[in-house]
């Protein structure tokens, strides 16, 4: 028997990468995962993958942005299982690269929409649920951009920042219930999102990590299993680095 046997996870943007990594971990620990994804190919590739393990699987797919989608998410959840226990808010996108007089407002409203509102929707569908049970582990995936500002990324720097402070204010916001949440930063792992950048990019965010090397998957996977296990009990509200060392704070 897993840790989190029974219990009932939704991973959003879990079709791959660090997703698909948190998800994957997540099953092997006993937890039933709603796989939410807009890549409706990648994401049956993966459930596949991950029902062939023996592990129970549903998929909603839609644009996390969309709070239809947090709602679609929730109910299959609750019609499935009758119970969310985890909520990992995980899609995330990196934008364009360029000086902020160089990149359009409308490039910042679209990074917004997914690593920030899609965030708030799901949170907002989700946590009355956990309240009724008076239990649940929401972990956001925000980045060391959020905490150190990298140069030619301000809408995924400031996105991240913001869900950097969205965890701090719902954590402090259900203190004292049994409904923690956090979020991790990590550095660069090698996924499809470092496509997005050029790289010279790629190339300064790894050169700013101190231990020498980018991270893997399955090391931001452990973390997050943690935080979303019943061992995690007195951190809420609260950021774990996971960058290498390149964090100052
Ligand atoms: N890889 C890194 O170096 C790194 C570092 C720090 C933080 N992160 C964060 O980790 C998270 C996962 O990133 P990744 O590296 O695995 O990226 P990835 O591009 O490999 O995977 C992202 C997944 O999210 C899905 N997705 C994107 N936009 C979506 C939307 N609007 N609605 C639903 N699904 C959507 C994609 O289809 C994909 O399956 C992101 O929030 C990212 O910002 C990544």
């Amino acid at each position: 028997m897993g840790k989190l046997d029974k219990q009932v996870a939704i991973v959003t943007g879990s079709a791959t990468g660090i997703g698909y990594g948190i998800a994957k971990r997540l099953a092997s620990d006993g937890a039933n995962i709603v796989m939410v994804d807009l890549d409706s190919e990648m994401t049956e590739q993966s459930a596949s993958e991950l029902a062939s393990r023996g592990s129970s699987v549903e998929i909603s797919l839609g644009d996390v942005s969309e709070p239809l989608t947090a709602q679609e998410a929730a109910a299959k959840a609750l019609d499935r299982w009758g119970r969310i226990d985890i909520l990992v808010n995980n899609a995330g996108i990196g934008g364009t690269n360029g000086n902020i007089w160089e990149l359009d407002v409308e490039e910042l409203d679209r990074v917004y929409r997914t690593n920030f509102r899609g965030v708030f929707s799901f949170c907002h569908e989700v946590i009355p649920h956990m309240i009724e049970r008076d239990y649940g582990r929401i972990v956001n995936i925000a980045s060391i951009a959020g905490k150190e500002g990298n140069p030619k990324m301000v809408p995924y720097s400031a996105t991240k920042a913001a869900v950097i402070g969205l965890t701090k204010s719902v954590g402090k916001e259900l203190a004292g219930t049994g409904v923690l949440v956090n979020c991790v930063t990590p550095a660069v792992v090698q996924t499809r999102i470092l496509e997005e950048f050029t790289p010279e990019q790629v190339q300064y965010m790894v050169d700013r990590i101190p231990v020498g090397r980018t991270g893997e998957i399955s090391e931001v996977a452990a973390l997050v299993a943690w935080l979303s296990s019943a061992e995690c009990s007195f951190s809420t509200g609260a950021v774990f680095d996971i960058s290498g060392g390149r964090a100052t704070y």
